[in-house]
């Protein structure tokens, strides 16, 4: 599904890790974009239909062998282009310049000194620090063009030719360093390139809505419910699209947090009027889980049941074409970098392949959106607030936070220490701020004291990350008072947990979750 009908640039992938920084800053400006391999291929860019194009940085060199090129034509679309880093090298070297490997790596600030009043660089003063990072550089610049940015150790740091609209610069304007990086990606954009900046997330409904409507026609829609942001706001939105022709999937593995269940069940079925059929499998999934504890093995068990009871439900239904998924962009991104491109970031969690299993075709509304568009849709969509910022939750559950084998007691431990976690959280104003918190019931016991008497009991840790994406994390600084609170809390609370510990490990060398 394509919002064909909005303006739209196209990000070339050259590898850069900095790639989806590119999209973000132009996203947030109104502006929708998306990021391919630079090898797509003429045609593909061509009808792709963009107004503007950025070519991106990457590790490569433009005289190297093996060097990533594009199409000379690129350049004679009458689309404003901006190469970036290895984008501009490119550029330059493909349109008649030289490019030439510095003795010198510039990584690190650099001091542009802006000249020719560009309007890539209208508003800015005439010193600009920016973020190089970078080998080889650019020593004569194409014909037609002219120097319009120079630093102490590139003369050629940025060059435009106006008449066609093509700009190079060669630091990298997306990343924080560059403090005034997004005004030079909005003068490109609106300026050069003439865009409106008119794409928003009401924009994003209507058109889903729309293009929902025509795919699917008069069949049926299956979707399986989590109660995540992602699988709820793809449930509103097909709901507002198709209404009774959808079909909600909740399976309740006995793996949930407490309340879960009943949450969901009165916000779609009751509030939102939606069709949610709730299967409790919690038998099922916990029986097969009797005696394991190796991590790998409960996915294993759980990944598998889950296809099972979902399939077996879904073929329930009547009339079904199509199943829905809440695939977002940064998966999508992943699967079309180019190999061994440094975005080609490894994701390790299991696609259930549940299309192909049940011979449905796939619907994923929002495989064009980020992590906090997605958010955004839901607040647009009239979620209610504990969905929209609700923290990511592993497919696994609470399986994977009891550490060694999974009993019902000891998931009725968890959760009520969980909850504890997360409701002094909200009270303290720290839930927002971090990725995802919550107890992990550890295999370790404790000699304590309770009143005279001695007890030997559960260690019970909290983790709690800030992170963007979950690649990477932060232990988060949670405050000592509020440690205090839950603490004192989960141990006069919670029976079976004598002792709080706290996990201050960042990811890497640790993950988020312990197993
Ligand atoms: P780790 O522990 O690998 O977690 O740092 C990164 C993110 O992924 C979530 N996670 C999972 N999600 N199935 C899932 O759907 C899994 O098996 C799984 N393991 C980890 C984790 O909660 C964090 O957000």
């Amino acid at each position: 599904m394509n919002s064909t009908a909005h303006q739209k640039v196209l990000i070339l992938d050259f590898g850069s890790q900095y790639t989806q920084l590119i999209a973000r800053r132009i996203r947030e400006m109104r502006v929708y974009c998306e990021i391919h391999p630079f090898n797509i291929g003429f045609d593909k860019i061509s009808s792709f239909g963009a107004d503007g194009i950025i070519l991106s940085g990457g590790p490569g060199f433009v005289k190297s062998e093996d060097a990533p090129m594009i199409d000379v034509q690129v350049f004679e679309l009458g689309v404003p282009v901006l190469g970036i880093c290895y984008g501009m090298q490119l550029m330059a070297h493909l349109l008649g310049g030289v490019v030439g490997e510095s003795a010198r790596r510039e990584y690190g600030y650099a001091r542009l000194e802006l000249d020719h009043g560009s309007d890539l660089f209208a508003g800015l003063g005439e010193k600009q620090d920016v973020w190089m990072s970078h080998g080889d550089r650019i020593e004569k610049e194409p014909d037609g063009f002219i120097r319009i940015g120079r630093t102490e150790s590139s003369e050629v740091a940025a060059i435009e030719r106006p008449d066609k609209r093509l700009y190079g610069i060669q630091f990298h304007p997306e990343v924080a360093h560059t403090p005034r990086g997004t005004a030079m990606l909005g003068n490109f954009l609106f300026k050069i390139a003439g865009l409106k900046g008119d794409w928003t997330m009401r924009s994003f409904v209507e058109s889903s809505v729309k293009s929902l409507r025509e795919l699917v026609g008069d069949a049926h829609v299956v979707c399986g419910l989590s109660g995540g942001v992602d699988s709820s706001v793809v449930a509103k939105l097909l709901s507002e699209a198709i209404g009774d022709q959808l079909t909600c999937i909740f399976v309740d593995n006995g793996l949930l947090r407490k309340g879960e269940v009943e949450m969901i069940m009165s916000t779609y079925a009751e509030h939102f009027h939606m069709k949610v059929v709730m299967v409790n499998a919690a038998d099922l999934f916990l029986g097969r889980l009797k005696g394991v504890v190796d991590p790998q093995e409960k996915r294993k068990i759980i990944g598998p049941a889950f296809v099972e009871v979902f399939m077996e439900e879904s073929r329930k239904i009547a009339g079904v074409k199509f199943l829905a998924q809440g695939t977002l962009y940064p998966d999508v991104i992943e699967s079309v970098s180019f190999k061994g491109g440094p975005s080609a970031v490894i994701k390790t969690h299991h696609n259930l392949e549940l299309g192909d299993l049940l011979d449905l075709a796939l619907i994923e509304p929002l495989r064009e959106l980020f992590k906090d568009e997605v958010r955004a849709v839901g607040e647009e969509l009239g979620l209610p607030r504990e969905i929209v910022w609700r923290h990511p939750f592993p497919g696994p559950g609470l399986a994977i936070r009891v550490i060694g084998e999974v009993t019902r007691e000891r998931l009725e431990i968890l959760r009520g220490a969980d909850e504890i976690i997360l409701d002094e959280l909200v009270k303290a104003g720290w839930h927002d701020k971090v990725w995802q918190a919550f107890g992990v019931l550890l295999s370790a016991k404790s000699v304590g004291v309770m009143g005279d008497e001695r007890t030997y009991e559960n260690v019970l840790a909290i983790r709690a990350v800030t992170s963007r994406d979950a690649m990477t994390a932060d232990w988060a600084p949670i405050p000592y008072d509020v440690l205090g609170l839950i603490s004192n809390r989960i141990i006069g609370e919670t029976r079976g947990v004598n002792r709080v510990v706290l996990d201050i490990t960042s990811k890497p060398p640790g993950t988020i979750e312990w197993e």
